[in-house]
């Protein structure tokens, strides 16, 4: 447990991004089948955005879902996009009390119906919240979202191609947001799997052993006590 004077001293990210990975194997581990795994996963997603929005961070957006994890089976895919419709069904009151806004990352097809009604809604309902922004991304890759904003450019006729800056082409992103300043991925995994790719350019990356359903409030805070002694140096010499 932090101190406030630990607290007080710490460096927050305005974006965090974390790759919520390791809800199967706590699962195995426990005897329990991966559809627990991934209940225990959820519940703690909710627990834990509540504290990072509360320590300041602007934005944090988790992978959920990447458009590769439908080559899982019918049971597993099946059961996550439950949670997803139940995720935006039973917790936009909280959502709301908590003034938090959510966004969302990722293709349409071949998302179920339900799913895509159930992300627009609380999407729309918290539209006007400030106090903080969850983006989360579902039925997501990093590939996918590049081809599909030099989709969007080539398609806007207004666009000036040969004056295109990297802050313009953010804007055809699915979202335009800042850029990733502490990537954390859970369960020991040392990978992207296609997450954010353009943003994640300059991120710090912290890669802890526990199982995401096991990352609580304190985990994360040695994950800002760790960003706070990088020295990001963005290309330049510093003290120099
Ligand atoms: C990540 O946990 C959750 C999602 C893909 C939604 P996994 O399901 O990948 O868990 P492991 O990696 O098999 O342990
Ligand atoms: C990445 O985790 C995707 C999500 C967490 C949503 P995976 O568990 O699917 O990634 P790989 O297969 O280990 O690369
Ligand atoms: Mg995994």
């Amino acid at each position: 447990m932090l101190s406030n004077e630990d607290i007080a001293s710490l460096k927050i990210p305005r974006h965090v991004a974390i790759i919520v990975d390791g809800n199967g194997r706590w699962a195995k581990e426990r005897g329990l089948t991966r559809m627990k795994g991934h209940d225990a996963g959820f519940k703690n997603l909710k627990k834990l955005t509540k504290h990072i929005i509360n320590r300041g961070v602007e934005v944090v957006s988790f992978y959920v879902f990447s458009t590769e994890n439908f080559k899982r089976s019918a049971e597993e895919v099946g059961h996550l996009m439950d949670i997803f419709v139940t995720l935006y069904k039973r917790n936009l009151k909280e959502f709301m009390d908590n003034n938090i806004k959510v966004i969302f990352s990722g293709r349409d097809e071949p998302l179920p119906k339900s799913v895509m009604k159930a992300r627009d809604e609380l999407a729309r309902k918290t539209a006007n919240n400030t106090g903080g922004i969850v983006n989360l991304c579902l039925n997501y890759g990093g590939r996918a979202e590049i081809v599909d904003a030099v989709k969007k450019i080539a398609a806007d006729p207004n666009v000036d191609i040969e004056n295109l800056t990297e802050a313009d082409f953010g804007k055809y992103l699915y979202q335009d947001l800042p850029d990733v300043d502490l990537m954390i991925r859970t369960s020991g995994e040392l990978r992207l799997s296609n997450f954010l790719l353009w943003q994640n350019s300059y991120a710090e990356f912290y890669f802890p052993q526990t199982k995401f359903p096991d990352f609580h409030e304190d985990d994360f805070d040695q994950a800002l006590v760790e960003y706070t002694r990088r020295d990001r140096r963005f290309g330049a010499i510093k003290n120099a």
